[in-house]
């Protein structure tokens, strides 16, 4: 009865959510590994992780039991007390950062929240110690940081800011790869952290260069201006290190990560190394939700996968076969290929949206059956390929000839 009825509601769900998505035209009902089943039991081939979310797929066995099994023990306590599980997360996400130098971690519930913990520590770190008029955020423009009034004031695109002013104050930016714009702006009179991605995501797929990246952490540590990196999207193995910055050789001074760091429970933390680890006390900040014991329990099965150097090879294996393969393609339509470990953007000749739509829809020749691949754009030209980890080699191969199938003319 309660099923059918879920049947009958779902037929009018558009009309229920605010239109703040555009949305492609699929109801989702189940998935397993890197296969989602819609409504009418059509399969498609994820190649987008729900936005780097599912990084160990759908219906991941240890998952589903370690959240299974979660939620008959414990699923929260408040943050007045700790639980078993959420102690064990915190431990191993600080190992899991320990070459970044993170010492301590802040859970909250999404990407967004830990930037603004991240602007809060680099704020209360400089207050303290030069005290008021020292609280400038530096990022980079086409950075994309999050939705909420502050993580869009420190996001660098203005087509986000349209219609929701007046913003946070307190916010500069500069363009990416630019050390003497950076030197400019790091002001050490009245700067007190700079933000970045470590690849930039929602605008593109842009790798940092790693010379850049040193240049900010040595501008950084001189001025002592915090060295903030957001590895929200590009972190917890996506790229084929456990963080994106690692392969540019510097140490954090905070870490931003969310997304996948629960494979699909929602969680985001704020980690910070030694300069700004004491810096949040008692009443500082909190979160209702942010690090319970069913987020702890899926996110140590995470850690526990994504740490294992074997997998994380796996990982930059996958992501030398998926670009070979598309470079071989030397498909007129790719303009360029941008991408490491399972983190690739394709810039193609026109709209990305419309490939979004005939991925989805599957080979031509099927007449609509499937199956259908799913893919990102990021920017207007370029589309984003963010498989799960755990796909197979004859899964990748098989989204890349959905993906050059609907890249060629009708
Ligand atoms: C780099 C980066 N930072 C922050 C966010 C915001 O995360 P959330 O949507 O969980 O708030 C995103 C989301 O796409 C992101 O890619």
């Amino acid at each position: 009865m309660f099923l059918r009825m879920i049947d009958m509601i779902s037929v009018s769900m558009t009309g229920v959510f605010m239109n703040t998505y555009h949305r492609l035209p699929v109801t989702f009902a189940r998935g397993e590994g890197v296969w989602l089943y819609d409504t009418e039991g059509k399969k498609y081939l994820d190649f987008s992780s729900g936005i780097a979310v599912n990084c160990l797929g759908h219906k991941y066995p240890p998952l589903v039991k370690a959240v299974s099994d979660q939620a008959a023990k414990l699923i929260h306590v408040c943050n007045y007390y700790q639980s078993d599980v959420s102690v064990v997360f915190a431990e191993k996400l600080i190992r899991a950062c320990a070459g970044a130098g993170m010492r301590k971690v802040f859970f909250g519930n999404s990407g967004a929240e830990a930037n603004e913990g991240a602007i809060k520590i680099a704020r209360k770190y400089s207050f303290e110690k030069y005290g008021p008029g020292r609280h400038t955020i530096v990022s980079l423009r086409d950075s994309f940081h999050g939705r909420t009034i502050t993580a869009l004031s420190v996001t660098g695109q203005e087509k986000f800011h349209r219609d929701f002013g007046p913003f946070t104050p307190g916010f500069t930016f500069v363009p990416r790869g630019d050390p003497g714009a950076l030197d400019k702006a790091l002001d050490q009179k009245t700067t007190a952290g700079f933000l970045v991605e470590a690849v930039q995501g929602e605008s593109g797929i842009f790798f940092q260069d790693p010379q850049y990246i040193r240049t900010a952490a040595k501008l950084c540590a001189d001025r002592d201006i915090l060295l903030m990196f957001d590895e929200i999207q590009c972190g917890l193995g996506r790229t084929g290190t456990f963080l994106a910055m690692e392969s540019c050789g510097v140490r954090a001074d905070v870490v931003t990560l969310a997304k996948g760091l629960a494979g699909g429970i929602p969680v985001g933390a704020v980690l910070a190394g030694e300069k700004a680890a004491e810096v949040l006390q008692t009443g500082d900040h909190g979160s209702t939700f942010g690090g319970n014991s069913l987020a702890a329990a899926a996110g140590i099965v995470v850690l526990d996968t994504v740490t294992d150097p074997a997998f994380l090879r796996e990982i930059v294996r996958k992501g030398g076969r998926l670009m070979d393969t598309i470079r071989s393609w030397n498909h007129p339509r790719v303009q360029e290929i941008r991408g490491r470990g399972l983190m690739a953007g394709i810039d193609i000749d026109g709209e990305s949206w419309p490939m979004l739509e005939s991925c989805l829809a599957g080979p031509r020749t099927s007449g609509g059956a499937g199956p259908g691949l799913l893919i990102l754009s990021a920017g207007s030209k370029t589309l984003r390929i963010l498989p799960p980890y755990i796909i197979r080699d004859e899964e990748l191969d098989q989204g890349l000839d959905l993906l050059r199938a609907a890249l060629d003319p009708p």
